[in-house]
């Protein structure tokens, strides 16, 4: 059967694919459906029609899969937040092992690599610390708000809908945070609508009001509040950041990120702090760290214990190693191996990450750290001591390739790599793969709801 671009077509879903779609063949040609699961039998509508494949979206759902289960979330289906709510959480777990291996097979050309069922999550909903939620003056409806009366099209505080960057779903509830997280959401709604400033428009790119983040502290149950805006203007802002003081005793921490910038990132060139504190502290395992809005920090703080254990136990410390910790953040890892470690050296380019690195040294009595501030492109070439261990953990976007190079020439006898792309981790390993040989790789879910996943990959020095 030739398949052409608008045509419906009946599909039995066989697989899962990468970014999560189901994956159905006509005729030997590989067709990947979004918003499908192994088992589903769907009537779906090809998007998309190349040589060697096609895409597809979901008219109707003949016969579910029995992996299928009632998703708790009104937004399923439509969120670019979590696209898996639908799937059973034990297929979720399967399917990520096997996108973790298949990566490593296609991607790394590496074979006989041993992948260990994914480690769960402790939790599967309110799991997340960290939520961003976008302004937009473009909503995007559910289909029974189509022709609702009343519904006002132009304002949106939420979540993306995959595939339309400009326009938002208004969120009022997001199962992925803690139930407080939905509260404050809607306040902040409320005040900004009611305020005289615009919410800002993702394609015309003017506008006030820009991104709500929010950061939650498990051990301590504590909240920062970050208002991303376009420019600075504290006679609007700051009455917010009294509202939800005055209103929520557990947010200890309002900031004020301002960025002038088109991309959609929740960053700003410079931070006011508005009310509370700069920063809000948890805790993973015994150790305590003090994050300010932007230092990256693990979002699900019960899953990175795992992950951290897993770090720890593949890079079988002694006591007497040198260790590098690259992408180093705010130095959670390194401060995590730092007892079995002669000294850790962690490297990390946003400054912020690095000085609450420092503190959080301090904070639990860890003595054998230094961070290096920089470019890891740059700042490598500046370490001449070999290390024995080198922890890696990249951005999604991988290692870059003179990065790659470096850490040849330093030849470190383990190499720790951590990831939350298995496309990249396994072009990376490809890449050492003439000198380094792929031991063992556990991924650990820290994205339950979601295709996403973590991965530590064990590494050791050929010929050692
Ligand atoms: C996945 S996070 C890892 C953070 C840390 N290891 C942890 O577990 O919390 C990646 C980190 O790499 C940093 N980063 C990205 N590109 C970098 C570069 N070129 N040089 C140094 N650090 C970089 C980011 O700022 C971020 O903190």
């Amino acid at each position: 059967m030739k398949v052409k671009k608008g045509q419906l077509v009946e599909l039995e879903i066989s697989g899962i694919a990468f970014g999560g779609r189901g994956l159905a063949r006509v005729d030997g040609l590989a067709v990947f459906v979004d918003g499908a699961v192994p088992l589903d039998l769907v009537v779906a509508r090809i998007v998309k029609k190349k040589k060697q494949y096609a895409e597809a979206r979901v008219h109707t759902l003949v016969k579910p899969s029995p992996f299928r289960i009632p998703p708790d979330c009104m937004y399923s289906g439509f969120c670019g937040g979590c696209k898996w709510q639908f799937l059973n959480y034990h297929k979720q777990l399967e399917y990520k092992q096997q996108h973790v291996q298949e990566s490593i097979e296609r991607i790394g050309l590496i074979r006989d690599v041993p992948v260990h069922p994914t480690i769960s999550s402790p939790a599967i909903f309110g799991y997340r610390n960290k939520m961003e939620f976008s302004c937009s003056d473009r909503r995007w409806l559910l289909p029974d708000e189509m022709g609702e009366e009343g519904v006002d099209i132009s304002f949106a505080l939420g979540l993306h809908v995959p595939g339309t960057f400009y326009k938002v779903l208004d969120t009022h509830s997001c199962l992925l945070q803690p139930e407080l997280g939905n509260h404050i959401l809607d306040d902040v709604r409320t005040f900004i609508k009611a305020s005289d400033a615009p919410v800002y428009g993702l394609r015309s790119h003017t506008g006030f009001w820009r991104f709500l983040m929010l950061r939650h502290s498990v051990a301590y149950d504590q909240w920062m509040v970050n208002i991303i805006t376009a420019k600075e203007d504290l006679e609007t802002v700051q009455p917010l950041a009294f509202l939800l003081m005055d209103k929520y005793p557990q947010i200890i921490s309002v900031v004020n990120n301002i960025t002038s910038r088109k991309a959609g990132i929740a960053v700003g060139e410079y931070e006011i702090q508005l009310s509370g504190r700069s920063c809000i502290k948890d805790k993973i395992g015994d150790f305590e760290f003090e994050i300010s809005a932007n230092s990256f920090f693990q979002t699900n703080t019960l899953a990175a214990r795992r992950l951290y254990h897993t770090i720890k136990e593949y890079a079988g410390l002694s006591g007497r190693e040198t260790v590098v910790d690259l992408y180093s953040g705010t130095g959670s890892i390194a401060i995590c191996l730092a007892d079995g470690a002669k000294k850790v050296i962690g490297m990390e380019i946003v400054e912020s990450a690095v000085a609450d690195a420092v503190k959080n040294c301090r904070i639990n009595g860890v003595s054998n750290c230094q961070f290096i501030v920089g470019d890891i492109k740059e700042e490598l070439a500046r370490i001449m001591d070999r290390p024995e261990i080198m922890i890696i953990d990249p951005p999604r976007a991988g290692m870059h390739k003179d990065v790659v190079k470096r850490v040849l020439e330093m030849a470190p006898e383990r190499i720790v790599y951590v990831s939350c792309n298995p496309a990249t981790m396994a072009r990376d390993m490809g890449m050492m793969k003439e000198s380094y040989g792929v031991l063992e790789v556990q991924p650990v879910d820290m994205f339950p709801h979601t295709y996403h996943i973590e991965s530590v990959a064990k590494l050791e020095k050929r010929g050692q």
